[in-house]
C-alpha cells in the first residue's frame, strides 16, 4: 500500500516538474487564455488579418478593451482612443468634421467608423498604414490625437496592478510590453464586426425592404456599388471623387503616401455600413449631412487630372432618387453592434 503511494508521489512530483519546466520554456501560460472564434458573416470574403501569430482570446480582447477606453495611453491622461471612436456613432467621432485630441487640437481627417477592420488591407483615408497591429502607434504618438510616447504608457500601465495581472492571464506572465500592448489592441479592434443590419437580414431572408428602400437598393447597385461593393460597401481602392482642395488642410490624400502624382487627391473609398451614424462626412467631415454627400455626386464633382472616369460627368440624381438612396443607407444602420455591450466601455 505505502508502496503504491509512494509511486503516485513520485509520478506526481515528476509529472508537476516536466510541466512547470515546459512552461518555463515556451513562456505559456500557466492559466491557459480561452481561444475565442473569429466569424466570418455569411457572404462576406476571407478576411485580411486572420490572428495567426496572435491568437484570440477571451482575456486579449479583454485586455484590448480596456486599453481602448484608457485615457492613460494619451499625455494627458483624457484622450483615449475611444474619444475619438465613439461605440454610439459605430466608432467614428460623432457629429465632428475633425477631432480633437491633446491641447484641443483638431486632426487633419475626419475619423472613421471602425468595424470590419480586420478585411483592410490599408488603413487610415490615404492608406499610409499597411498593418493593424501597428495603426496604434500612428494616434498614440501623433501631436494631435494623443502625444503620448510609448516608454510612459508602458510605465503608467506598470504601476497598476489589474493591469499587470490582465497582461499575465492574456500572455503567461505580468510583463508589460509596447508588442503585447498592440497586439491586444489589436485583438479588439479587429473584433467590431458589423453584419446585422437591415440589409444583412434582408440578403439572409429574414426581413424584407420596402418600397423606398427597395428603389434605393436598385439605384445604389446602378450607380454607386461599383466603388462601395457589397458587402463590405468598399472596393477598398482610393479615387478622386472631386472633392475640391480644401487649402486650409492641404491634403492629397493617397499622393502623401506614394509620392506619386497620379494618385493626388485620391482618397480611400470609405464603407457605407452605419453611414447614417457616422456624420459628418468626406476625409475632412465637410457634408454635414447624407443628403449633402449624396448629392455632391450630382452637383459638386469638380474637374481634375485625377478625377475618377466613371464621374467624368458626374452622377445624375433627382431628388427622388436621392430620398431613395437615403433610405437605402439608413438599412446599413447596424443596431446590435453599436448596442454590443461586449464592444461597450469595462465597467
Ligand atoms: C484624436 C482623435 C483620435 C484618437 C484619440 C484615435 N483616433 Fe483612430 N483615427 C482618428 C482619425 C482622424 C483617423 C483617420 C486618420 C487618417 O485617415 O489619416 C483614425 C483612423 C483610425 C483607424 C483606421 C480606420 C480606417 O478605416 O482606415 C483605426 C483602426 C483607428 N483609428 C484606431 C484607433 C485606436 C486603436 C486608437 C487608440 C490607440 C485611436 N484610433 C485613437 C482619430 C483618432
Ligand atoms: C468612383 C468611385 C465612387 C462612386 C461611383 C461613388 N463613391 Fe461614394 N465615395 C467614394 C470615395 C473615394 C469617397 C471618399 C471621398 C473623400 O472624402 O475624399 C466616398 C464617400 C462617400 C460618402 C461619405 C462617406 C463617409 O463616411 O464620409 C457617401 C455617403 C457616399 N460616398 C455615397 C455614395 C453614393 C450614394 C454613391 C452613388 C450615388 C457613391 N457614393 C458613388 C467613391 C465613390
Amino acid at each position: 500500500m505505502r508502496y503504491r503511494w509512494t509511486i503516485t508521489l513520485i509520478l506526481f512530483i515528476v509529472t508537476g516538474a516536466v510541466l512547470i519546466n515546459a512552461c518555463k520554456k515556451t513562456g505559456a501560460p500557466v492559466h491557459q487564455a480561452r481561444p475565442v472564434d473569429f466569424v466570418v458573416p455569411d457572404g462576406f470574403p476571407d478576411p485580411v488579418y486572420r490572428f495567426e501569430n496572435n491568437p484570440l482570446t477571451e482575456e486579449g480582447f479583454a485586455l484590448g478593451r480596456k486599453l481602448f477606453y484608457d485615457g492613460r495611453l494619451s499625455k494627458d491622461n483624457n484622450f483615449p482612443c475611444a474619444s475619438c471612436h465613439q461605440q454610439f456613432a459605430a466608432f467614428a467621432t460623432f457629429d465632428h468634421p475633425l477631432s480633437h485630441g491633446f491641447n484641443n487640437q483638431f486632426t487633419k481627417r475626419n475619423a472613421p467608423g471602425l468595424f470590419n477592420m480586420a478585411w483592410l488591407k490599408e488603413m487610415h483615408w490615404d492608406g499610409g498604414i499597411n498593418h493593424i497591429e501597428v495603426q496604434p502607434l500612428a494616434p498614440i504618438t501623433a501631436p494631435n490625437e494623443m502625444a503620448e510616447d510609448i516608454g510612459n504608457i508602458i510605465a503608467k500601465l506598470e504601476q497598476d496592478g489589474t493591469y499587470r495581472e490582465m497582461f499575465r492571464q492574456a500572455f503567461g506572465d505580468e510583463e508589460i510590453t509596447s508588442q503585447r500592448m498592440l497586439l491586444a489592441l489589436t485583438q479588439f479592434v479587429a473584433s467590431l464586426v458589423s453584419a446585422d443590419s437591415k440589409y444583412d437580414r434582408v440578403k439572409k431572408g429574414l426581413a424584407v425592404f420596402n418600397v423606398s428602400e427597395q428603389e434605393g437598393y436598385r439605384i445604389f447597385q446602378a450607380k454607386c456599388a461599383s466603388c462601395h461593393t457589397e458587402p463590405l460597401f468598399t472596393d477598398l481602392s482610393f479615387r478622386n471623387t472631386g472633392l475640391e482642395l480644401n487649402t486650409y488642410l492641404m491634403d492629397y490624400g493617397r499622393m502623401e503616401i506614394t509620392n506619386n502624382p497620379a494618385d493626388s487627391l485620391k482618397f480611400k473609398v470609405p464603407s457605407l455600413r452605419n453611414v447614417a451614424l457616422t456624420g459628418p462626412y468626406g476625409h475632412d467631415g465637410r457634408f454635414t449631412g447624407l443628403s449633402q454627400a449624396i448629392n455632391h455626386y450630382a452637383e459638386g464633382v469638380a474637374p481634375s487630372a485625377t478625377l475618377d472616369p466613371a464621374l467624368t460627368n458626374g452622377i445624375p440624381l433627382d431628388d427622388v432618387e436621392t430620398f431613395y438612396l437615403r433610405e437605402f443607407l439608413f438599412t446599413l444602420t447596424d443596431s446590435s453592434f453599436i448596442g454590443n455591450k461586449r464592444f461597450a466601455a469595462p465597467e
